[in-house]
């Protein structure tokens, strides 16, 4: 084995290869519950394009846990106007074609306690950053994971530092992947990927407008959030924020539709070209802009067959690719994370068995790919029809943007139900869902025995399991007692026929088991109904299963 150079190796529990959205976030969570990890990024610092922009309330909520939601919300008015929205357009100048969300908060309060942010991957990082460095993870830039080994026990990373070209080797328990859609980790394992896969060698223009006065006066220039463009032209997205500053724009697909060439905006790309685009997207010849940067990339719809090898995981663009439509890439990869970070932390605490890890896979991949496939049927919608046999051929099975975003289900073997799990549903609605085993634990105001009123039940959630009980819960309260602190109980105060006994099927001798990353782990409606004889033997068993020991 290569030793660095005073012929040491390095060790760290968990190495995290890639210093971006997914691996700042979960470089965070982890410190958070005290796990010593390494992040590497191959870059000398952070994004320095906006790209993910569009952050999603369960995303916000894992934000919401590292103390980072007020600040984003304050950042993004620097950028954004309170409304945001996504809708379509024929041009700047043209007509509004349709509205997919006029304002992207409207009614969000029914069934979420965070909002949805603007902010951009550029300005977000540092925050990360920041925040992971405060709590205590260990980042290292310009450095690049070159190869890797594994046994039953460890993993052995290569770096290189891109500075020096000085290499040193580090040994860690779990490597995990966040190194994005070219993934080094995901090609060293040798682990392909499967799905529709290329849809567009896009083209970024990033751009200001130059007068603003000339701009006002088009029908639709008032709009900030994702603007689509549809026209003979042109198939694209305008990012704006607030001033049309900061702002970009996305060609996917160009010239005749359906043609093709028309996918492939990236492969003829100049100034020249990007001007012409702009232009038809503007729909008016005398706004004067400046182009200041292009860049090109590709929208690929696809996954891994696995998202584990042993003691490495793939999580991010690493683990699902897809297009932006929708704004799902970045938020799923926060929830890769969000999943992960407290199954490792609890199994390198020595809290759970060696196999809870396992259950990342089994829970994050129908979602990885669910959502992919949605993000391709939303890309067809609004920018490439042209491609819609894709959505057929793969079978997709369109869920309403709500639900995806904030009550898709899991299913593994470290939830406890009394029945077999129906896989079949990957998606519920948030404001009418009942939480079963495997559900978000979703939003409703609780009242707490000990006088809170009103309080979001998310409030709880990122510090451990939570057991909730009514007020006939003392036997439960008695056996978690017992458990040495595995689980945390916390008495509510409610009516059988109101909203927390009817949305979580609890009565007062019930009880609900929350996972720290908000999934319902277990339920039981009553004590008495469900003849349960002896609560702590079953909390006992409910404790083994979920934490797979
Ligand atoms: C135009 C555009 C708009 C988008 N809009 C949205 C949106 O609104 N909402 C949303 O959720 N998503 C959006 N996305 C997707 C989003 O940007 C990605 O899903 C997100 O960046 C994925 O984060 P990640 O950390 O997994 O990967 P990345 O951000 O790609 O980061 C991977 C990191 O790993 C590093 N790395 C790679 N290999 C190595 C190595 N061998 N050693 C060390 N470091 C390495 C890279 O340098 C990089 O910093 C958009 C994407 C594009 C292109
Ligand atoms: C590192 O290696 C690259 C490519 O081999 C080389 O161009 C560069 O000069 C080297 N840098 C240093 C500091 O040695
Ligand atoms: C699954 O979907 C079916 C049909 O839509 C529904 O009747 C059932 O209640 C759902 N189950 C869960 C756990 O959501
Ligand atoms: C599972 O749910 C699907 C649809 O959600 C339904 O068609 C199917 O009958 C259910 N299966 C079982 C065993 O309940």
């Amino acid at each position: 084995m290569a030793a660095n150079t005073n012929g040491t190796v390095e060790q760290v529990p968990v190495l995290i290869v890639g210093g971006s959205l997914v691996g700042l976030t979960l470089a965070a969570l982890l410190a958070k519950y005290g796990i010593k990890c390494m992040v590497i990024e191959k870059h000398s610092s952070t994004a320095i394009h906006p790209r993910a922009t569009l952050m999603m309330p369960r995303t916000m909520q894992v934000f919401k846990e590292l103390g980072l939601y007020e600040i984003m919300k304050e950042e993004s008015l620097k950028y954004y106007d309170k409304k945001t929205c996504i809708i379509t357009i024929e041009s700047l100048a043209g007509k509004l074609l349709h509205k997919w969300l006029e304002d992207v908060n409207e009614g969000i309060e029914r069934v979420s306690a965070t909002r949805r942010v603007f902010l951009t991957q550029q300005a977000l990082e540092p925050l990360l950053r920041a925040k992971a460095k405060e709590l205590g993870a260990q980042l290292r830039f310009s450095t690049e994971m070159v190869s890797l080994t594994q046994d039953s026990d460890s993993v052995t990373a290569t770096l290189k530092n891109r500075d020096t070209n000085i290499t040193s080797t580090i040994r860690s328990s779990y490597l995990i992947a966040a190194d994005g859609f070219r993934s080094t980790t995901r090609s060293l394992l040798g682990i392909p990927t499967q799905g529709p896969g290329l849809l567009s060698r896009a083209l970024t223009i990033y751009f200001e407008i130059l007068d603003k006065d000339r701009l006002a006066t088009l029908a639709n220039a008032h709009y900030s959030g994702v603007v689509y463009v549809s026209n003979p032209a042109v198939r694209c997205f305008f990012r704006f924020d607030r001033d049309k500053k900061e702002s970009f724009l996305v060609i996917n697909s160009a010239g005749k539709q359906g043609s093709e060439a028309s996918r492939f905006p990236a492969d003829t790309a100049s100034m020249e070209s990007a001007e012409g685009y702009l232009r038809a997207a503007i729909g008016d010849e005398e706004v004067k802009f400046k182009i200041h940067q292009l860049t090109t990339w590709e929208a690929i719809a696809d996954v891994p067959v696995r998202l584990r090898e042993g003691r490495c995981l793939l999580a991010g663009d690493a683990a699902h690719r897809m297009p932006p439509s929708g704004g799902f890439g970045g938020n799923t990869g926060v929830q890769d994370a969000h999943n992960l970070a407290w199954k490792l932390a609890y199994v390198l605490k020595g809290q759970a068995g060696p196999s809870l890890p396992e259950t990342y896979e089994e829970e994050r991949y129908p979602i990885a790919k669910h959502t992919v496939e949605n993000a391709l049927a939303h890309y067809v919608h609004r920018t490439e029809p042209s491609l819609s046999h894709l959505v057929d051929e793969y079978d997709v099975k369109e869920s309403p943007v709500e639900h995806l975003e904030m009550a898709y289900r899991y299913h593994s073997k470290a939830l406890f139900t009394n029945g077999p799990l129906n896989a079949s549903n990957i998606t519920e609605d948030p404001a009418t869902s009942v939480a079963a085993p495997g559900s978000v634990a979703h939003h409703v105001l609780v009242d707490t025995a000990d006088g809170r009123k009103n309080v979001a039940i998310s409030e709880f959630f990122g510090d451990g399991f939570v057991l909730f009980v009514g007020s006939n819960g003392g036997p439960w309260i008695n056996a978690a007692r017992k458990l040495e602190g595995t689980f945390r109980t916390v008495q509510l105060v409610f009516d059988d026929d109101k909203v927390f006994a009817r949305r979580y099927s609890v009565l007062q001798d019930g009880a609900v088991l929350v996972r720290p990353d908000g999934f319902v782990a277990w339920s039981c409606r009553s004590i008495v109904r469900e003849k349960v004889q002896d609560a702590q033997k079953l909390l006992e068993e409910v404790r083994k299963r979920v934490l797979c020991l």
